[in-house]
């Protein structure tokens, strides 16, 4: 494990048993816990995370692709800290410049008319909103998505995720559509050079260069949708630049900009969901869709001010967002990403952990595909390379737990969950992506040693 010379303090909190127990009595069931024996994490620090007896993770998973600049990075802190002498709360009915700065710096990391800022407090108010907002603006309802997307687990985004898992049996969704998922290792159509990553599938193609087969099966599967199962005119497609529940998937180049054009031939608006791609995880870019070369209508943050017009036909309020110590946080994350230069932390790192993955797929037959750019990588196990059939999600899970008691914390999801979500704090380092990579490979090597007994 790479050194830290971060000492954290000493837990002396509530002890593991009785946070078993109050979870049990006084929790919602609905409570995820990752692992058998799950983590009861006490500290962080950038890329490290510190159980209640002062073991030290690398942390692969960022909170769930939250933590961009590092666990209590102290320019963040302090900036919180002075922010909470100053004034905790207030709701955005009064001037607090807190606001108003992060609201100039979100926007001017922002391209076009993507100026108007809405702050909500989480990605599915977000997406709800976004949602709402197409609609009100373009008199139309029909929604259209990706199938194995992840949108959001409120009533609304739930007609958008396409992941039954999520969904519970009962009427929501009106109004929305899924196409299909335009996925070039696990889908009908994939070639060998269809995506935007250093680390492109295991199938074959014979496209010449500048054409993509698999994208205009894809784009026809759309048009597909498009023509059978929405209204003509539509009000909006919303689509996350890399698929981040779903597995990171990455869909063919090109196809983005197709389906835009598509979208807006029938009077809809485009959605570009940046809850796990944006502020240069990806490293080529500052938002994922700028690898597409597209120009949304809405990002989950911002959006072209003649929209954001559409929603003060009625009135509409938000206790929490803009709160004073969020905006001050927001600045100072802003101010990290380009102070620390985590952008291109994310494209070198990133590239670097990516192709030492891919030889990882090149040796293991149950690693099928090696996926993502920058930081937001995923890695798709299988039985074998040849059917590409999903290893069963309780067999990954035996690799993901040796993984975590070799010092190594992923995440994992894919409409299978038999893909390791691997998207950490933006400030991790070559050393540890080796580090990473070494666990990755001796727990791999455990879980066949074991099953070929
Ligand atoms: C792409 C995407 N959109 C929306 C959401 C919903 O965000 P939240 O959990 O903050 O509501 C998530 C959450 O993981 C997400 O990954």
């Amino acid at each position: 494990m790479p050194p830290c010379d971060f000492v954290p303090e000493k837990y002396e909190s509530l002890p593991y048993e009785r946070v078993a127990e109050v979870r049990k009595k006084n929790l919602s069931a609905l409570y995820l816990a990752y692992y058998k024996k799950p983590l009861l994490l006490h500290q962080g620090h950038m890329q490290w995370l510190f159980d209640h007896e002062g073991r030290r993770y690398l942390d692969l998973f960022g909170g769930i692709v939250t933590v961009s600049v590092g666990h209590c990075h102290p320019k963040v802190t302090d900036a919180a800290k002075k922010q909470l002498d100053r004034l905790w709360h207030t709701t955005n009915i009064y001037y607090h410049s807190p606001l108003y700065e992060y609201a100039e710096k979100l926007t001017s990391r922002l391209p076009g008319k993507l100026k108007a800022l809405y702050l909500t407090n989480s990605g599915s108010e977000a997406n709800d909103l976004a949602l709402h907002m197409a609609r009100l603006h373009t008199g139309h309802y029909d929604i259209i998505s990706l199938r194995s997307g992840y949108h959001g687990a409120s009533p609304y985004t739930l007609g958008v995720t396409s992941l039954s898992a999520y969904k519970p049996d009962v009427p929501l969704g009106f109004g929305c559509h899924t196409t299909m998922c335009p996925d070039v290792f696990r889908g009908i159509w994939g070639g060998s050079h269809c995506r935007d990553s250093p680390v492109q599938t295991t199938r074959t193609c014979s496209c010449s260069p500048g054409s993509c087969e698999a994208k205009d099966r894809y784009i026809e599967q759309l048009k597909d949708t498009l023509e059978t199962s929405s209204a003509s005119r539509i009000a909006a497609f919303m689509a996350e630049p890399i698929m981040g529940v779903g597995g990171a998937v990455q869909y063919p180049k090109g196809f983005l900009k197709e389906a835009y054009e598509l979208v807006r031939e029938r009077g809809g608006l485009c959605i570009a969901d940046e809850v796990q791609t944006g502020f240069g995880r990806t490293g080529s870019h500052y938002w994922g869709f700028q690898g597409h070369e597209v120009m949304p209508d809405i990002v989950t943050m911002a959006k072209g001010i003649e929209i954001a017009a559409s929603l003060t036909r009625s009135l509409h309020f938000n206790t929490f967002g803009g709160n004073p110590v969020a905006c001050a946080i927001g600045s100072a994350v802003l101010d990290v990403i380009e102070e620390d230069g985590l952008q291109d932390n994310c494209k070198t790192v990133g590239t670097y952990l990516l192709l030492k993955l891919s030889k990882l797929r090149d040796k293991f037959e149950i690693v099928g595909d090696v996926r993502g750019k920058g930081l937001m990588i995923g890695m798709e196990m299988v039985t074998d390379k040849k059917t590409r059939r999903p290893l069963p999600a309780q067999e990954l899970n035996v690799i993901w737990e040796h993984c975590r008691h070799l010092g190594v914390l992923c995440g994992k999801g894919g409409l299978y969950n038999n893909t390791f979500r691997i998207k950490p704090p933006m400030c991790l380092t070559k050393e540890d992506a080796d580090f990473a990579v070494s666990v990755l490979e001796a727990a791999i090597n455990k879980y066949l040693d074991t099953a070929a007994r």
